[in-house]
């Protein structure tokens, strides 16, 4: 059976960089309260609101993996594309990007799966690849988050965190005996705290999906969340999802070189090292940076620690696990050859 290899990474960020000191213009907030609450020092939004949808910084990112990997557009014969802010309501951002390629009939998929759309969308890449669906398969992780804020000081716990960002990855179907590749995942879903982090308008379930005297500024048109509850749900889930694709992979912790987790919170990770009993750089952060990119933060960070050469040797292994709304969760190992 073919493994899916990961042949090349790459990520983009819009060149407007906003630190915390910025936010506390426009927003009762501090320098001390971000940085202490949750790691961020500074995170990019698109320069000009409405010029720059997800599929723009997923083409930009996109570019850079298919570099790396010396592959042409041409080459793919499937493209996943993971993001909760599509640059329209449809079609989705898959099909923007794969126009922006250059293509005019490769499959796409689309997939709202929040923070954890790189688990999901990596696992359903390995399905594909495994079932013989598709072979050269590119994955695109993307957020435009800063044009649906709310830059007041109601929205002020969200609008903090959110950063826009876009990670990519070409993944290889290759037929090797190694024991390499995706070797387990484990993806889970919890509807009934749809409620806990969502962004509620416009909505189809409504007869008018603006509804008529609702202003623009009514908080059911920004992403709106219950923070200490999805903290304290990540903190529980995540040990426990890691545990399982451990398990699934006859692995121990020991056998893991990198965890790299979803970025939505320094302190939800550094409690996950500490639940796990794992050395403090075992765990990779780039949260200071970035803020919290949603489906891009997993293949951002993956590719900076590629990068940094933290992972990616002939054998390396590496752990990705991350929760959000949905509510979503899980994790997935994946071993380089
Ligand atoms: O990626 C998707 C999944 N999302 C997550 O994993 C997020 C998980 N949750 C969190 O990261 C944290 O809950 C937050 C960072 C969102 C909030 O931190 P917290 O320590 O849970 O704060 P809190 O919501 O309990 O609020 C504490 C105080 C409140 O003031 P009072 O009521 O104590 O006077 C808030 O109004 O902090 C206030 N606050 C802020 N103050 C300054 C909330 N946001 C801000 C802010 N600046 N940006």
């Amino acid at each position: 059976m073919k493994k899916s290899i990961i042949k090349g990474t790459g990520m983009f960020v819009p060149p407007n960089l906003i630190k915390n000191q910025d936010l506390e213009k426009i927003l009762d907030t501090s320098d001390e309260w971000i940085r202490q609450r949750t790691g961020i020092e500074q995170r990019y939004w698109i320069e000009q609101e409405g010029a720059t949808g997800s599929a723009d910084l997923g083409f930009e990112a996109s570019k850079r993996a298919l570099k790396k990997a010396g592959w042409e557009p041409e080459d793919l014969d499937f493209i996943i594309f993971a993001t909760l802010s599509p640059d329209i309501f449809f079609p989705g951002s898959g099909c923007l990007l794969q126009a922006k390629l250059g293509l005019d009939s490769t499959p796409t998929l689309d997939i709202r799966q929040q923070c954890t759309g790189f688990l999901y969308g990596l696992a359903t890449a390995d399905a594909y690849i495994k079932t013989g669906l598709a072979s050269k398969i590119l994955f695109v992780g993307g957020e435009v988050h800063s044009s649906g804020l709310d830059k007041t000081t109601r929205g002020r716990d969200i609008t903090v965190i959110f950063g826009d960002g876009a990670g990519a990855l070409c993944i290889e179907g290759v037929d090797t005996t190694e024991n390499a590749g995706v070797l387990a995942s484990s993806l889970h879903t919890d509807g009934n705290l749809a409620n806990a982090l969502m962004t509620e308008l416009p909505a189809s379930r409504l007869p008018i999906r603006f509804p008529e005297g609702v202003s623009l500024s009514d908080p059911r048109y920004f992403p709106v969340m219950d923070g200490p509850a999805i903290f304290k749900k990540a903190v529980r889930m995540l040990p426990k999802v890691i545990n399982e694709s451990l398990e699934k992979a006859e692995m121990d912790l020991d056998q893991i070189d990198l965890i790299i987790p979803h970025q939505a919170n320094m302190r939800i990770n550094q409690a996950l090292g500490q639940f796990l009993k794992v050395d403090e750089n075992k765990i990779f952060h780039n949260i200071q940076k970035y803020g919290n990119t949603t489906a891009a933060s997993i293949p951002i960070a993956l590719h900076e620690a590629m990068e940094q050469g933290r992972i990616g040797k002939s054998g390396d292994v590496v752990l990705f696990a991350g929760l959000g709304a949905g509510l979503t969760w899980g994790s997935l190992i994946y071993k380089f050859l």
